[in-house]
């Protein structure tokens, strides 16, 4: 049986009047892949950076399994959007070997690069010499470069064409695989999802609308808001 790797209890988290995260409760385990689904504005990202300690929650707590030092080199983010989360001067080989750097672990832009099947040359490139799939894969070889054991995938193909979203996701799952990862997964849309994950918590207005199997949700939501989502997925 899997153990938990993530606990969240009654977290809440306000900027001024608003309320991002309202007394939200889940657990994240061990090899899941939890998809978070919601409109714009639901607090997914919110949520995503309280788990990963980069804001502090006003209220509740969040549990790890293992000690909270470890935090920065065992989770790690996937970004929307590799053009901003790249510096544009930096050499991809360097932008890749600094994590390891951070975490004081010999840099292996090598094996990285192959484990995100891009060629060793690759890494002396610059950020502008690569198509947006392949800035994507070293967005991703990054988030691998301190032997993470939980990605946070903040709707990392929604930028990149659908042939090109089909070969990220599937390059995600691979190493979902053979690494042993623990993915929340955020996305806007509901085949995205289907596609990579478990189980499903949908977020709205700060609050989880409805959480179970991804079978169970997809078929047969109780929540109204879940079906309006469903609704409004046109690929699914
Ligand atoms: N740093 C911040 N300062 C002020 N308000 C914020 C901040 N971060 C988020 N918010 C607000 O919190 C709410 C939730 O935002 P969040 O970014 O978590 O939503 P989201 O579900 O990730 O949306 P999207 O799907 O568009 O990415 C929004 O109303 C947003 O304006
Ligand atoms: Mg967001």
């Amino acid at each position: 049986m899997n153990e938990p790797l993530i606990e969240i209890k009654d977290v809440t988290k306000s900027f001024g009047p608003v309320t991002a995260v309202d007394g939200v409760s889940f657990s994240i385990m061990e090899g899941d892949s939890l998809g978070l689904v919601g409109e714009s504005g639901s607090g997914k990202t919110t949520l995503s950076r309280l788990i990963l300690k980069l804001i502090e929650p006003d209220g509740g707590r969040i549990s790890y399994s293992f000690e909270e030092k470890e935090l920065r080199s065992k989770c790690q983010i996937v970004f929307q959007d590799p053009q901003t989360s790249l510096n544009p001067r930096i050499r991809v080989g360097e932008a890749i070997a600094e994590p390891a750097r951070i975490h004081s672990r010999p840099p292996r832009v090598k094996e990285l690069l192959e484990m995100v099947k891009l060629p060793a040359e690759y890494a002396k490139r610059y950020p502008h010499e690569l198509s947006g799939g392949e800035r994507q894969r070293i967005g991703i070889a990054r988030a691998l470069a301190s032997n993470p054991s939980f990605l946070v995938l903040d709707e990392p193909v929604s930028s990149l064409d659908v042939t090109i979203q089909v070969e990220i996701l599937n390059l995600l799952k691979e190493l979902r695989q053979t690494l042993d990862l623990t993915y929340l997964f955020i996305a806007h849309d509901l085949s995205t999802i289907a596609y990579m994950c478990d189980i499903i918590t949908v977020l709205r207005a700060g609050r989880i609308e409805e959480y179970g199997p991804k079978e169970l949700i997809l078929r047969r939501p109780k929540s109204a808001y879940t079906q309006l989502l469903l609704d409004s997925s046109p690929k699914f």
